[in-house]
């Protein structure tokens, strides 16, 4: 009987193992990586690969290589590889469950195993669905509900949204009570402590109450349109705090977060530039006239995850921030990291320091206007500082000098750096070759930038990789092994493969259709690996007897220092004098 229980169990777990299996598959069909990964980075071909800079590292020569043969990618620089769902469990940061639900979606596939399996999936989930019809609840309220009368006033006719808009971002009221409560733990049948782990409620005591009361609403989406989070308006403007946001949960990290980046990023990919503002109101107003690649920090400085979001979208980060000494601090800051990814970067500065919502309601065309006259980062930067401090007193020069040259310094064009340089000795009211000279002070500090730590490709794996990229494989392996029978000691695998490539007929991809599974990565890794482009097969064939012929000194020398320590040890006559022969062989090899 027992036995049966368990036999049932087995079956039961293979079956939900196996639905997964079908799923995942029926969704690789359908779905191409190159258009996948398309999404995230600028793909270029290269040979029957494409090829991108790496969105997981800093990196100025792209190493991420993609097949679409394979229907795999590899990041040559780093650690990481793999297929669709790999791709997108590494660059949304999420569980393979939720990349499958993701991909099903775009693949249009409907999962024949719905329900998550971590706990903490589920709890997202939870999340997502308490989250989801509070948005609803809150944005019925507003529009349709007389307790929200007072706040459609407010938003539509004091803040001046039409009501597309807070349809499109969801907006809604919070009505004074503790009407939210009610309805989810009554109707929607969910407990206080799925409330609680949504950040929906807060804890007095034993009581909880709705946590937004008398405000309006902003859904906070993350990229895939669930909503992670609200940030809850107060209707007077003397209220204290006027703005309150959910706590983080662990669906929501602030520091991940952009409000309006879930409906921007088309527009954002369209123009390859975000501007970024303060606040929801400055993404929202500005889309009444036309211009949507908007996204907001939400009052803080822009973190580096940020920028390796919007690196994503974006080739430049256009800064719309108040122009007080800690908003151009945090611009700094930022224009650090945004430097470091390769982004570029520019400042809009607005008439009489008004925000965007605000000048897009005063003077709309103004507006227009001063969102195309982008300064330069390196001009805002000098301009500001000799604005937040006196240039005319010795002190004054010395913090501007502390703010301006770390950000001088590292521009890696010298004519662009003496143009600023030049233009800081003027407000200074000093010579260039002071300037020039205090800036060599601190170039010679270890610089920030980091390198990409690419993996030094062995002289065998090149090799390996020359060979099943040739147009004949079959042909370029026996080139390779009438030179050398043997590539590697180090990977007897990569022996095998050209081992099998010379016996095989065919296309090499096609042939990776019937290799052993322990062969696999071993050809994935030579297939993808980047290598120079050759204008005939010949010159690859060229190019491969050169490499074979390294590849043979290589092992020769290897072999030779092996021998030579074992000569020292080796009492047997017999076999001193098999390594004394072996060993003047592969001398003559290495003449
Ligand atoms: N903010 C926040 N929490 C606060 C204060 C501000 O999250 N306690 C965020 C909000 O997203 C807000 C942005 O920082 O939109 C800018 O804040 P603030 O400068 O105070 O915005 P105002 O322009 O004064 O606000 P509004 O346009 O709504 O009048
Ligand atoms: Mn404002």
């Amino acid at each position: 009987m027992d036995n049966l229980w368990i036999l049932n169990i087995f079956y039961l777990v293979r079956a939900k193992i196996n639905n997964k299996m079908r799923d995942s598959e029926i969704i690789k069909e359908k779905l191409d990586i190159v258009d996948i990964i398309g999404e995230y980075v600028p793909l270029k071909k290269t040979g029957h690969n494409y090829k991108a800079l790496s969105p997981f590292r800093t990196e100025k020569t792209p190493s991420l290589v993609v097949s679409p043969d394979r229907q795999i990618f590899r990041d040559f620089g780093g650690d990481k590889g793999g297929d669709i769902f790999t791709f997108i469990m590494e660059i949304e940061n999420i569980s393979f469950q939720e990349a499958l639900e993701h991909l099903a979606e775009k693949a249009g596939v409907k999962l024949t195993k719905k329900a998550p399996t971590t706990k903490e999936d589920k709890e997202k989930d939870t999340i997502y669905a308490v989250n989801h019809l509070t948005q609803q609840f809150y944005n019925f309220i507003l529009s349709k509900h007389t307790a929200g009368k007072k706040a459609l006033r407010y938003i539509t006719e004091e803040r001046r949204l039409p009501q597309p808009l807070i349809n499109t971002f969801g907006i809604g009221y919070a009505p004074n009570s503790t009407a939210l409560t009610k309805y989810l733990t009554g109707k929607k049948g969910f407990s206080i402590n799925d409330l609680e782990k949504a950040g929906v409620v807060t804890r007095y005591g034993n009581r909880t109450v709705d946590f937004f009361r008398h405000r309006i609403i902003f859904p906070i989406h993350d990229l895939r349109g669930n909503i992670v989070a609200f940030s809850g308006r107060a209707l007077d403007n003397n209220a204290q705090p006027k703005y309150i946001n959910t706590r983080e949960t662990i669906v929501y990290k602030k520091s991940q977060s952009l409000y309006g980046l879930y409906q921007a990023k088309d527009d954002i990919r369209k123009e390859k530039k975000v501007i970024v503002v303060e606040g929801e109101l400055d993404v929202l107003s500005p889309r009444k006239e036309g211009v949507k690649n908007i996204v907001a920090a939400k009052g803080t400085a822009l973190t580096e995850d940020h920028i390796r979001i919007l690196k994503r979208y974006a080739e430049k980060i256009v800064f719309c921030f108040d122009q007080d000494p800690a908003g151009t601090d945090a611009q700094r800051r930022a224009l650090e990291i945004i430097e470091k990814h390769g982004l570029s970067s520019s400042v809009i500065t607005l008439e009489g320091g008004k925000d965007p919502d605000e000048l897009v309601n005063t003077n709309p065309h103004v507006f227009k206007k001063s969102i195309k006259n982008e300064i330069n980062i390196y001009d805002f930067i000098i301009d500001s500082a000799v604005i937040e401090f006196n240039p005319s007193t010795a002190d004054g020069k010395r913090k501007i000098l502390a703010k301006v040259l770390p950000m001088l310094a590292p521009l890696e064009n010298e004519v662009v750096k003496e143009h600023y340089l030049k233009k800081l000795a003027t407000q200074l009211d000093t010579t260039l070759s002071s300037i020039v000279k205090e800036t060599e002070k601190r170039t010679s500090s270890p610089k920030r930038v980091e390198k990409a730590q690419s993996k030094k490709e062995t002289i065998e794996e090149y090799l390996t990789s020359l060979i099943v990229q040739a147009q004949n494989s079959k042909k370029a392996a026996s080139i390779s092994k009438s030179i050398h029978p043997h590539i590697t000691h180090q990977n007897p695998g990569i022996n095998k493969l050209i081992d099998i490539l010379e016996e095989k007929d065919g296309k090499a991809d096609e042939i990776a259709k019937n290799l052993p599974k322990e062969l696999i990565p071993i050809f994935d890794d030579a297939y993808l690996r980047p290598i120079p482009e050759f204008s005939t097969q010949i010159e690859l064939e060229k190019e491969i007897i050169k490499t074979t012929h390294l590849a043979k000194r290589n092992s020769a020398k290897k072999r030779l220092e092996e021998i030579a320590k074992e000569l020292k040890d080796e009492k047997d006559e017999k076999r001193q004098e098999m390594l004394a022969k072996e060993y003047t062989k592969l001398s003559e090899v290495l003449k």
